[in-house]
């Protein structure tokens, strides 16, 4: 049993993590300011929770005493809010990052799992795209925070004698989705089940992982290379499954479950827009190379296509069954 901090235990991945861990008798804290988080994830759940924020360095050290790890998932999860707002991911990102090794410094705390992106990797050239690609060039202030944060753990590892463990998913997909194609395409269409409008032109293509898989490999990457690595060392892997879906894929299988579950007579009509971007920032085409981890004998259980299929029966169903939860 080991004393496991998680931030953003309240939102999508962190939820998910933390009825994990708690299954598997660990003790869970949970730091989440709730700005994107819902503490009802967290309903019934035998865990710690705190309401707090990380940009604070008082608080993050307050919940970091006695810890043995920390599953540092807290992050701004909305890519597109960087356009607008260039400080959303250095604070809630950079700065909370910082605040978290710090924290984890004074106190004596020496193992970190983060939650890093696919974004790092900006538009790269080579695809899929393994762990070893440069130059890192995102080109979104959330990629770039993500990649400041990855350097901090290194930095933070190699001087303090911890140890961390960065993942960088796919598109993490399944319930209980708050964001993402998926969530905002099924929103759309319950409040308007005739017409769905697309950012851009729908031909994104991307890697989805469901968060099944996703929690599956964080405990498995905690068990089997964490505990294993030498003081003093961080290590970098991708997180994702097989194969890549484009997004006009997604909006017409949303399209096909929201239909049968309203019993509609006909199917929404599908309004592209124009440009294969969705927003200022977005990569339209994202393939990981998930080898180095499979190499270590962790399998997805679902392939992108999958992961995705199941992911929309999710939240369509969760839509359905209570409109609030879902949306
Ligand atoms: N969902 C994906 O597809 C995906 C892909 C790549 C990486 N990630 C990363 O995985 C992590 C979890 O993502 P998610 O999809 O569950 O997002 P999420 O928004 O559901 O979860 C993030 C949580 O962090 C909390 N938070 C944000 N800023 C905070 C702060 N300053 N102090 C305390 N809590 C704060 C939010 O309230 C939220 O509950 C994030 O770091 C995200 O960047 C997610």
């Amino acid at each position: 049993m080991a004393k496991v901090l998680v931030t953003g235990g309240a939102g999508f991945i962190g939820s998910r993590l933390v009825r994990r861990l708690v299954s598997e008798s660990h003790q869970v804290k949970v730091i989440d300011n709730l700005v994107l988080g819902r503490e009802a994830h967290l309903e019934g759940v035998n865990c710690e929770f705190v309401r707090g924020d990380l940009r604070n360095l008082a608080t993050v050290e307050d919940v970091m005493r006695g810890q043995n790890v920390v599953f540092h998932l807290a992050a701004n999860s909305d890519i597109s809010q960087g356009a607008a707002r260039s400080d959303v991911d250095l604070e809630n990102g950079t700065v909370a990052t910082w605040n978290v090794l710090e924290a984890m410094r004074r106190c004596g705390v020496r193992d970190i799992v983060f939650a890093s992106t696919s974004a790092v990797y900006g538009e790269a050239a080579v695809k899929p795209t393994p762990e070893g690609y440069g130059p890192l060039l995102p080109i979104s202030f959330y990629g770039a925070s993500k990649l400041a944060c990855e350097a901090l753990i290194s930095a933070f590892a190699h001087n303090c004698g911890m140890r961390g463990l960065v993942f960088r998913f796919a598109n993490v997909v399944g319930r209980p989705a708050t964001h993402g194609a998926i969530y905002d395409f099924t929103k759309r269409l319950m409040a308007e089940p005739t017409k769905l409008s697309v950012l851009g032109n729908g031909t994104q293509k991307k890697s989805y992982l469901h968060v099944e898989d996703c929690v599956d490999a964080m405990m498995f990457g905690w068990r089997s290379i964490l505990a294993q690595a030498p003081a003093g060392s961080a290590e970098i892997f991708n997180l994702a499954s097989e194969g890549v879906t484009q997004v006009r894929d997604i909006a017409e299988c949303v399209v096909d479950e929201v239909a049968k579950a309203l019993s509609a007579a006909g199917r929404a009509r599908i309004e592209f827009g124009e440009g294969d971007r969705g927003w200022v920032g977005d990569v339209p085409f994202t393939w990981l190379d998930g080898s180095k981890l499979l190499a270590l004998g962790w399998r997805p259980a679902f392939n992108s296509g999958d992961a995705v299929r199941r992911a929309v029966r999710e939240v369509v169903e969760d839509f359905v069954s209570t409109p609030r939860k879902g949306g």
